[in-house]
C-alpha cells in the first residue's frame, strides 16, 4: 500500500520533471524563433566573389556547351529543387547547370543525393525559407545578380534558372539562334507595352551590350539595397528591391539592346494556375510556380496539378517524371 502510494508520487514527480523540461524547450525554441524573425540582419555583400571552384566547372561546360546554367538555393529551396531536377531529367540540361547552394545542408542535400550533379558551396545569408518582398529575399536577389555579372564579365554566358517551374520541353530550342544579347521571359503572361522580365528565367548572352546593362543592373541594385542594410531580415519592402524592376528599366533604356521576348502562350507566369482565360490561350513549355507566397504553397500547387515530379519521400524520382506528353496538347 504504501510502496504503490510512493510509486504514484515518483510518477507524479516524474510527469512534472518531463511537462517542465517540455515548456522549457518549447520557450526556448519560441525565443529563439523570435530572435531569429526581429534581430537578423542581412549579410554583408560587399566582399561577394565567384570562387576558383565556380570558375573551373563553368570553364568546362562552357568549353562544351558555350554557356552556362545556373541555379542558386539555401536549404530552405532543397524540395523544390530535387523536384526541378527530377522534372529536367529527360532533357539535357543538367551536366550544363551548376547549383550554387549558400548553406552546407543546402550543398549536402543536393551532392549527396545525386553524386552527378555539378553543386558548388558559395556561403551566403540564411538557411531559412526567405519570400518575395523581404528584405533577405532581395539581399539573396542581389548575391546572385552579382555573382551572375562577375561571370559575365568573364565572357561566360549565362542562362539562369529557378527550380519553381515546370518544363515541359527543352526551352533552349525555343531561343533564338542568332546574335541576341538577352532572352527574357514576360512576367505576367500577357502581351504588354511596358513588359517586366522575369528576374528567374533569362539568358544572357556575354556581349558588350549585355555587359554593360548588367554592370548597370549590380550598381543600381547595390545602391538601393545599401538603404535596407539595417533593416530587419525578414521585413516585408513589397518590391523595392526587385532586380526584375530594375532589369526591365534597364531593358527600356538600352534601346541598342538585341532583346527576344519569349512568347508568351508558351512561356507562362503562375498566373496560368489561377486564370482560366490564360490556360485556354497557351500551350506552356514552361510554367513558372510563382504568383504565390511561400514554397509549402508552391509545392501544394504543384502536386495538385500533377506537376510534381518527387516521390513522397523526397527521396526519388517518380517514374512518370518527365511531362513531355502532359501539356504537349
Ligand atoms: C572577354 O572577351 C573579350 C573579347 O570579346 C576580350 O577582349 C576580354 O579580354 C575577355 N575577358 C576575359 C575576362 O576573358
Ligand atoms: C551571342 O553574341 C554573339 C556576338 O557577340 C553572337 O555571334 C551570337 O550569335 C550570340 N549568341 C546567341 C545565342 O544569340
Amino acid at each position: 500500500m504504501v510502496s504503490s502510494v510512493r510509486a504514484k508520487l515518483r510518477m507524479t514527480s516524474r510527469s512534472r520533471i518531463v511537462f517542465v523540461l517540455g515548456a522549457v524547450i518549447l520557450i526556448s525554441l519560441y525565443v529563439y524563433h523570435i530572435n531569429i524573425i526581429h534581430t537578423y540582419r542581412p549579410p554583408d555583400i560587399s566582399e561577394i566573389r565567384v570562387s576558383d571552384e565556380l570558375v573551373t566547372i563553368a570553364k568546362a561546360i562552357k568549353q562544351k556547351h558555350g554557356f552556362v546554367v545556373l541555379q542558386f538555393l539555401n536549404s530552405g529551396f532543397l524540395t523544390l529543387t530535387k523536384n526541378w531536377i527530377c522534372n529536367v531529367e529527360c532533357f539535357s540540361i543538367l551536366p550544363k547547370t551548376i547549383f550554387i547552394t549558400t548553406d552546407v545542408d543546402a550543398y549536402r542535400g543536393l551532392a549527396e543525393w545525386k553524386d552527378d550533379l555539378n553543386v558548388i558551396l558559395l556561403e551566403y545569408g540564411t538557411k531559412h525559407e526567405m519570400t518575395y518582398g523581404e528584405v533577405i529575399y532581395y539581399y539573396f536577389g542581389l548575391f546572385r545578380v552579382k555573382i551572375m555579372n562577375q561571370l559575365l564579365q568573364r565572357n561566360f554566358s549565362i542562362f539562369e534558372t529557378e527550380a519553381d517551374a515546370t518544363w515541359f520541353d527543352d526551352p533552349l530550342e525555343y531561343f533564338a539562334q542568332s546574335s541576341v544579347d538577352m532572352v527574357v521571359m514576360q512576367n505576367k503572361g500577357k502581351h504588354c507595352q511596358h513588359c517586366m522580365v522575369n528576374g528567374g528565367f533569362l539568358y544572357i548572352n556575354a556581349t558588350h551590350t549585355s555587359q554593360r546593362m548588367w554592370n548597370e543592373l549590380t550598381r543600381q541594385l547595390t545602391e538601393k539595397m545599401k538603404g535596407y542594410r539595417n533593416q530587419e531580415g525578414w521585413r516585408n519592402i513589397g518590391m523595392a528591391g526587385s532586380e526584375q524592376v530594375f532589369l526591365s528599366d534597364i531593358i527600356e533604356t538600352e534601346k541598342s539592346a538585341n532583346i527576344q521576348w519569349l512568347p508568351v502562350e508558351r512561356f507562362v507566369s503562375g498566373l496560368w494556375y489561377t486564370n482560366k482565360e490564360i490556360r485556354s490561350h497557351t500551350q506552356p513549355i514552361v510554367i513558372l510556380n510563382n504568383h504565390v507566397l511561400g514554397n509549402a504553397q508552391k509545392i501544394e500547387r504543384a502536386k495538385l496539378w500533377g506537376h510534381w515530379s518527387l516521390s513522397a519521400d523526397n527521396i526519388r524520382c517518380r517514374h512518370d517524371n518527365c511531362h513531355k506528353d502532359i501539356v504537349k496538347i
